[in-house]
């Protein structure tokens, strides 16, 4: 990467609550979001008040294929998730980042959150991601419509962290998402994805079809559901 574009990769709107399409949301989609749930606490090991609980339950009842938990992701998941990110891995996409657990783990690790592109398709959690994360650039759209969304041009990622619930979508989206993140993949840089599921969410098929591998890098008891994480990233032939 040469310096002008670290250094207009390193640039980020203030106010960065945008469509897919790349405008400007209206302030009327922001509104107050208490921290993540006391229950959840109790369940998952995260940091906040039952707000974030109930609301994430409350999604889940909606839309239970597209939420895919009933409480957001724990702590220890979260650590596993962004356990091989550094300061310097940036820009990163984050994938259906929710309530913002794991956001809040990538900026333990020293990520500057200027280099944060989160993607969430759902309405309900763009309040709170843009209130606790207000130099990340958010983005409502389909994490399936990333390839052809403009978002990284001359400024390839160095991770995108994955909180999409891959066991609930077609294969067909599975591959289209996964092909649009390595899309913007620059050399070395990987996919991280968490499963409830006994192996890598991701088919081998798919993998193969992609020329990518999938490698387990962890997995905790201590979140609701017990959860795997898997580093996904371009085969080295
Ligand atoms: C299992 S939740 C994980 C949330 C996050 N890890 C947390 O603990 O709050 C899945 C998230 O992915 C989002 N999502 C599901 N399908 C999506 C898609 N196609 N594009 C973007 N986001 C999506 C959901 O709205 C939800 O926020």
């Amino acid at each position: 990467m040469t310096w002008m574009n670290l250094l207009r990769c390193s640039f980020r709107r203030r106010d960065a609550l945008v469509a897919g399409d790349g405008t400007s949301l209206p302030d009327g989609a922001v509104g107050a979001v208490t921290g993540v749930g006391a229950v959840n606490g109790a369940v998952n090991g995260a940091v906040g008040g039952l707000g974030d609980f109930l609301r994430f339950f409350r999604s889940w009842v909606t839309n239970p294929l597209r939420v895919a938990a009933i409480a957001p992701s724990g702590d220890p998941l979260a650590r596993l998730m962004t356990q091989e990110i550094a300061p310097f891995d940036g820009p990163i996409i984050e994938l259906g980042p929710g309530t913002g657990v794991f956001t809040r783990a990538l900026l333990a690790r020293g990520v500057a959150e200027s280099d944060l592109t989160l993607i969430e398709y759902g309405g309900e959690f763009l309040p709170g991601l843009q209130r606790r994360f207000p130099e990340a650039r958010i983005v409502q759209m389909d994490a399936a419509e990333l390839s052809g969304a403009g978002l990284f041009e001359g400024c390839p990622v160095g991770a995108v962290i994955s909180g999409l619930p891959l066991l609930s979508m077609s294969p067909a989206k599975v591959e289209g998402i996964l092909a649009g993140a390595f899309s913007h993949m620059r050399e070395g840089g990987a996919v991280y994805q968490f499963t409830y599921g006994p192996r890598c969410p991701v088919p081998r098929p798919i993998l193969d079809r992609l020329g990518l591998e999938a490698s387990h890098i962890g997995g905790t008891v201590r979140n609701l559901p017990p959860a795997a994480v898997y580093r996904i990233s371009r085969r080295a032939d």
